[in-house]
C-alpha cells in the first residue's frame, strides 16, 4: 500500500515562521517527492473550537487565512487535498467510538493535553470536548489512513495517543486501521523556533512571531529588533550563540548559497559563528543577513499569497473540493470500522438470516 500523508493547524490566527520550518515547508517538498499516494491537508476548525468555542468568528476567519498560508508556501491543491475538518462528520462518528478505548486517566497523562490546560488555566473546569481532542485527532489520521504524520515535536503525544487507539481497535475488532509515524523536523532549530523576543516558543499572544503574510518591511523591522546576546554590548565583545535567536533562525534558514549572495567573506554559518564569539561582529551586521536571508525565502510565498487573494471565491471551491474527496475517504473507513465493530445492520445481509434461524424453533 502507497504512503498517505495527514497533517494540519488550527485556525486560529494566519500561520508564522514556526509553523512553517515545523511542519509547512516540509509538506511542500513531500508533496512534490512524489513519493506519497494521497496527501491531506487539514484545518482543524473542530478542534480550534474546543478551546475557542466563545469565539466562533475567530475561527471562522482564519480558515481563508490559514487556507491562504497554505496555497502561497506551495502546497498544490492538484497534488494535496485541502480540507476543512468540520465538515466531515464521518471524523466526529470515529471520535464517538474510539472514546470506549482511551481511559481518562490515559488522558489526563497526555503531555501535551497536561501542559494545555496549565497555559489555559482549566485545571479544575475543563471542557470534556477540549480533554477528548487527542481522540478526534485519532479519528483525523486514522480516518485517512495516514502512514506519516510530519508534525512539530509537540504533537508526538499526539500520535502515541492514535497509535495506541489502533492497536486496541486491530486487536478488538479487526485490522482495519494504520498505525502511524510522525515526521519530525530534521534540525532541532526548526523543532522550535523561538519567537523574536528570545523567548521558547512564537505565539501569537505574545506578540513575538513573523508571519508568512508580513511585508518586507514588517519583516525587516521585527528582525531588526531581534533577541540576540544581552552581554555583547560592544562590537568587539565576545558573543554567545547559543540562545541568540539570531543564530537560532539562521540555523533554521540560512543556506550556503546565502552566505555566497549575501556575505561571500564566510565560508558559512560555522565560520560567521567563530567570529561572532570572538568578537568583532556587530548585531547589525547578522540581522542584516538574516534578513536577506528571510527575504528570499518569503518572497515567492508572499507573491503566490497576492495572486490567491485576488480571487478569494477560488479559495473557497479548493476548500470544497478537497474536503469533498476527503469526506470519500473517511467514510470508506467509518464503513469499515463499523463493519468490524458489527454495527453495519443494514449492510449485514447474514444477520437477518441468522435471526431467523435463531427464532425458528421458538
Ligand atoms: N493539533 C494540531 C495543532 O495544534 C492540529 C491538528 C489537528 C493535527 N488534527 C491533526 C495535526 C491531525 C496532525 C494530525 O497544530
Amino acid at each position: 500500500m502507497g504512503k498517505i500523508i495527514l497533517t494540519g493547524d488550527r485556525p486560529t490566527g494566519r500561520l508564522h515562521l514556526g509553523h512553517y520550518v515545523g511542519s509547512l515547508r516540509r509538506r511542500v517538498e513531500l508533496q512534490n517527492s512524489g513519493e506519497y499516494e494521497k496527501i491531506f491537508i487539514m484545518i482543524a476548525d473542530a478542534q480550534a473550537l474546543t478551546d475557542n468555542f466563545e469565539n466562533p468568528e475567530k475561527v471562522r476567519q482564519n480558515i481563508v487565512e490559514v487556507a491562504l498560508d497554505y496555497l502561497s508556501c506551495g502546497l498544490d491543491p492538484a497534488k494535496s487535498n485541502l480540507l476543512i475538518q468540520s465538515q466531515i462528520p464521518e471524523l466526529t462518528e470515529l471520535t464517538f467510538y474510539y472514546m470506549n478505548l482511551v481511559t481518562v486517566s490515559r488522558l489526563q497523562r497526555n503531555p501535551t493535553v497536561k501542559s494545555e490546560i496549565q497555559l489555559r488555566n482549566f485545571e479544575t473546569s475543563i471542557p470534556v470536548g477540549f480533554f477528548t481532542y487527542p481522540i478526534s485527532q485519532a479519528s483525523d489520521i486514522t480516518a485517512f489512513k495516514a502512514t506519516t504524520v510530519p508534525v512539530g515535536d509537540d504533537q508526538l503525544p499526539m500520535i502515541e495517543q492514535t497509535r495506541e487507539i489502533v492497536r486496541k481497535f486491530n486487536s478488538i475488532y479487526a485490522e482495519v486501521l494504520v498505525e502511524p509515524d510522525a515526521l519530525l523536523p530534521d534540525n532541532a532549530a526548526c523543532m522550535r523556533l523561538p519567537g523574536t523576543d528570545g523567548k521558547q516558543k512564537m505565539s501569537k499572544s505574545l506578540g513575538n512571531c513573523i508571519y508568512l503574510a508580513d511585508s518586507a518591511d514588517e519583516v525587516k523591522k521585527k528582525v531588526m529588533a531581534m533577541y540576540t546576546d544581552p552581554l555583547h554590548i560592544q562590537v568587539s565583545d565576545p558573543g554567545h550563540v547559543e540562545g541568540n535567536t539570531v543564530f537560532t533562525y539562521l540555523d533554521a534558514f540560512s543556506r550556503p548559497e546565502h552566505f555566497e549572495r549575501y556575505l561571500p567573506d564566510y565560508a558559512g554559518l560555522d565560520e560567521l559563528k567563530a567570529h561572532y564569539e570572538r568578537g568583532g561582529l556587530g548585531d547589525v551586521k547578522i540581522k542584516k543577513f538574516l534578513n536577506n536571508v528571510l527575504q528570499e525565502e518569503l518572497e515567492p510565498i508572499r507573491k503566490r499569497r497576492a495572486e490567491y487573494e485576488k480571487d478569494i471565491p477560488a479559495v473557497y471551491e479548493i476548500l470544497r473540493k478537497g474536503t469533498e474527496k476527503a469526506r470519500e475517504a473517511a467514510a470508506e473507513t467509518l464503513s469499515e470500522v463499523k463493519a468490524a465493530m458489527k454495527i453495519d445492520y443494514f449492510k449485514d445481509s447474514a444477520l437477518i438470516a441468522e435471526q431467523v434461524e435463531k427464532y425458528k424453533n421458538s
